[in-house]
């Protein structure tokens, strides 16, 4: 099938599509017809885009279809010019207009300037702001966090960024200084800038990444009360006083409505330039989260004591508990409320899913089989990769030059599902580039990497595939048989 894509011909430069928001971003994004390239670091075991591919052939069995494929560029945003090659510097120049910044390091603890969070939280996005100027990206979308108001109580509006506040943590104050730096960034025609509240698992299925935040608790929990014995009744006395009264509003809201609900901001233009607090309706107690879990174990025993010292352990159970929750206890105490009027101007019709008891069973579950992310994953490897067969793609694109009335034309292929990729034949320098055209009038080929195997293999033993197969016709209908992607 050749035909014409509907999405903006540019494309987006997302960072951070590994991370826990970044894969739903990647998910959502991909599936609204966004064009993507990301910026993704190697790791020792595995390349970024063989990390990338893991990610999308995920997401691919989760909602039974294939993905078009994003451009996978290796780069690190701590390195100044992003640490892309010369080849992949100038691809974006050519193909890129907008950049989703999203990456960013979650640690807590206090560190020296030049340490990690300010490394990549603060740096890494004055990179990323710089090489947007440097490249001409003129659009430009911020991932902050709604905690960059630090320790404010009352009513935190979106648009406030400044108001003298002190910070809890190197994390609030390294995205603070960042957010500033986008703000005050004279580079952009507009700066979009998104608020999360804190993020925790998927609500329909539990799953995550990464266990911070509410997981480390819940996983603490997990860990902790199983130790207990039951008694002969099955149930685990697990005695703990906590330093608050239980009521406390938090405010956690599931990745899966973040993601939704920043692709539909992503989406409409006139939602950008704005600043949104990605906050819950609905807050969620710590009472809620420790009865669902003391559910969850059959366990009894805790005592809401207010915030008192608690200097001697009433047991073991306390005492590891209270040890281990570290560097979050900062967030016992104050957590403000969150204006969300532009929110529920531009994306209002999304209901943000209200943390319940269930919610919080399947986050267990969930946890308990990921065994809190030490599970092992399998890596990924595509048994067929489109790069490796590029000739097939130049090839089809010559053979359709002699069809094409144009001397100048462009023919993008986008090979969706596992092994896939976008790339084009330009008949001006009869070569393969990385990329769909920018010129949204070039025709595109859009098939599954499945059906470019078949030919492949078909091709391999000379069977009627074979695209010397002299009609344009005959030829797309190698390239399509039957099951286009739809
Ligand atoms: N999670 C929350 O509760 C929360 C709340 C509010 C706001 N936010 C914001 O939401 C955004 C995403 O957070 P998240 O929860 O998805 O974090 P995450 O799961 O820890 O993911 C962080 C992402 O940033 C990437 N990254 C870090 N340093 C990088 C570097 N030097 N170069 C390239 N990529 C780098 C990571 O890549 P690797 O996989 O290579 O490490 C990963 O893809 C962040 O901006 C965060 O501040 C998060």
């Amino acid at each position: 099938m050749i035909r014409y894509l509907e999405s903006k011909p540019q494309y987006t430069l997302l960072t951070g599509a590994t991370g826990l928001v970044g894969r739903y971003l990647l998910k959502d994004l991909l599936a609204a017809g966004v064009r993507l390239a990301v910026i993704v670091r190697d790791t020792k075991r595995q390349l970024a885009a063989d990390r990338i591919s893991q990610i999308c052939d995920f997401w691919e069995k989760e909602l039974g279809h294939e993905l078009p494929r994003p451009v996978c560029l290796t780069g690190d945003v701590g390195q100044p010019g992003l640490g892309l090659s010369v080849a992949d510097l100038a691809w974006v120049e050519t193909h890129c207009d907008t950049c989703f910044h999203n990456a960013a390091i979650l640690r807590f603890d206090s560190a020296p300037r030049h340490q990690e969070p300010w490394l990549t939280n603060l740096d890494g996005t004055q990179n990323v702001v710089e090489f947007c100027e440097a490249t001409g990206i003129p659009n430009f979308h911020y991932v902050s966090t709604a905690y960059v108001c630090g320790d404010r109580s009352g009513v935190v509006m979106e648009g406030e960024l400044r108001a003298n506040q002190g910070f809890r943590n190197d994390y609030e104050k390294s995205k603070y200084f960042a957010e500033k730096l986008v703000r005050d960034a004279d580079c952009f025609q507009s700066t979009t800038i998104y608020r999360p509240a804190v993020i925790t698992a998927d609500a329909k299925t539990g799953y995550t990444n990464t266990y911070h935040g509410l997981h480390l608790y819940l996983r603490l929990m997990a860990l902790l009360i199983p130790e207990v014995e039951p008694d002969e009744n099955g149930v685990r006395h697990t005695e703990i006083r906590l330093p608050m009264t239980g009521e406390e509003q938090r405010n956690v809201v599931t990745v899966d409505w973040v993601s939704e609900v920043m692709t539909k901001l992503f989406l409409n233009s006139d939602a950008h330039g704005k600043t949104f607090h990605i906050a819950p309706t609905k807050k969620l107690t710590p009472k809620l989260v420790i009865e669902s879990c003391y559910n969850y174990f059959n366990s009894t025993g805790v005592q809401y004591v207010g915030p008192e010292d608690l200097n001697n352990p009433i047991g073991k159970f306390e005492r590891d508990f209270l040890a281990n929750v570290g560097v979050y206890t900062s967030y016992d105490k104050v957590d403000p409320i969150f204006d969300t009027t532009n929110l529920k101007k531009f994306a209002g019709g999304i209901s943000c899913p209200e943390i319940d008891e269930p919610m919080i069973w399947r986050f267990l579950k969930f946890g308990e089989n990921d065994k809190w992310g030490k599970r092992k994953k399998r890596f990924h490897c595509s048994d067929f990769q489109v790069e490796k067969h590029l000739t097939l793609l130049k090839d089809f694109g010559k053979t359709m030059k002699s069809y094409i009335d144009k001397v100048d034309f462009e023919l993008g292929f986008d090979v969706v599902g596992d092994g896939g990729g976008q790339w084009y034949y330009s008949s001006r320098s009869n070569q393969i580039h990385r990329g769909l055209p920018n010129d949204n009038d070039q025709p595109v080929v859009r098939i599954k990497a499945s059906s470019l195997q078949k030919i492949v293999s078909q091709k391999k033993t000379g069977s009627r595939c074979d695209l010397t197969d002299s009609s344009p016709i005959g030829l797309l209908k190698s390239f399509v048989n039957a099951d286009v992607y739809n």
